[in-house]
């Protein structure tokens, strides 16, 4: 992914949804020493505290992928890690809609296996757990907090159906959405294994695209930080 983006001329737009921190925005700088030269706009539901973004130089935006701020047909490339299965399902016609002709979307999906523990149990056991602390006024970790949550993320993923089983599915998935899989691949560090998913949106017969109009934003980011 990064050599494609590392390529792309000055004035392209890549967009990073559900950034986070710009975590990969750092690793890109750290790990790969580049520093794309076009345009990146990071964009997270979460509220993050500027002070807290890793790639202080990059454009970054509260909204959520289910309703994104920008004119259609904008960016070259869209890249999401670990983030676009937890948006809303109107997220991929977003994406779709603000791509340009013959774009590239660069996917990290979460993998089934994340979830081959029994979530209901764990989740029940916890919220008793929490229960009791409460009832009896005492202070509940930090870490009860933080696994209770990662265990909801899991819950969510489950239950919305966005643990892709096959490459099979996401490409009829994703298909479905307007887009074709030009690499559908399963990695693994050990620890964890996740879906690589790489997209294009086909281009028209007129082949172009929608001009910049001066901005790629539509008027409706509401807390655009800089
Ligand atoms: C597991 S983190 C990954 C963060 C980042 N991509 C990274 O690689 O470190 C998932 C991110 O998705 C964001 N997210 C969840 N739902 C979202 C939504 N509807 N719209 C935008 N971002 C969302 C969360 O706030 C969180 O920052």
């Amino acid at each position: 992914m990064h050599p494609y983006i590392n390529a792309l001329p000055k004035d392209s737009y890549v967009l990073d949804l559900g950034a986070g921190r710009q975590i990969l925005e750092k690793e890109w700088k750290d790990i790969y020493d580049i520093k794309p030269p076009c345009q990146v706009v990071t964009l997270d539901i979460a509220s993050i505290p500027k002070a807290s973004l890793l790639a202080k130089d990059y454009e970054h935006v509260q909204a959520t992928g289910g309703t994104l701020p920008f004119r259609d047909e904008q960016f070259n490339a869209v890249v999401s890690n670990m983030a676009f299965d937890f948006m809303p399902s109107q997220a991929l016609a977003e994406t779709y809609r603000i791509a340009k002709p013959g774009g590239l979307v660069f996917l990290n999906l979460h993998h089934p296996s994340l979830v081959n523990y029994d979530i209901n149990r764990e989740l029940s056991k916890l919220r008793r757990k929490i229960r009791h602390k409460t009832a009896a006024n005492s202070e509940i970790s930090e870490q009860k907090k933080l696994k209770f949550a990662v265990y909801r993320y899991h819950e969510y993923l489950r239950d919305n159906n966005k643990l892709f089983k096959t490459a099979d599915q996401i490409r009829s998935h994703f298909g479905e959405g307007g887009f074709n899989a030009s690499r559908i691949d399963l990695n693994s560090d050990g620890n964890d294994t996740w879906w690589e998913v790489d997209l294009v949106k086909p281009s028209t017969n007129k082949n172009e695209s929608l001009p910049l109009a001066g901005t790629i934003f539509d008027g409706s980011a509401r807390s655009i930080i800089k």
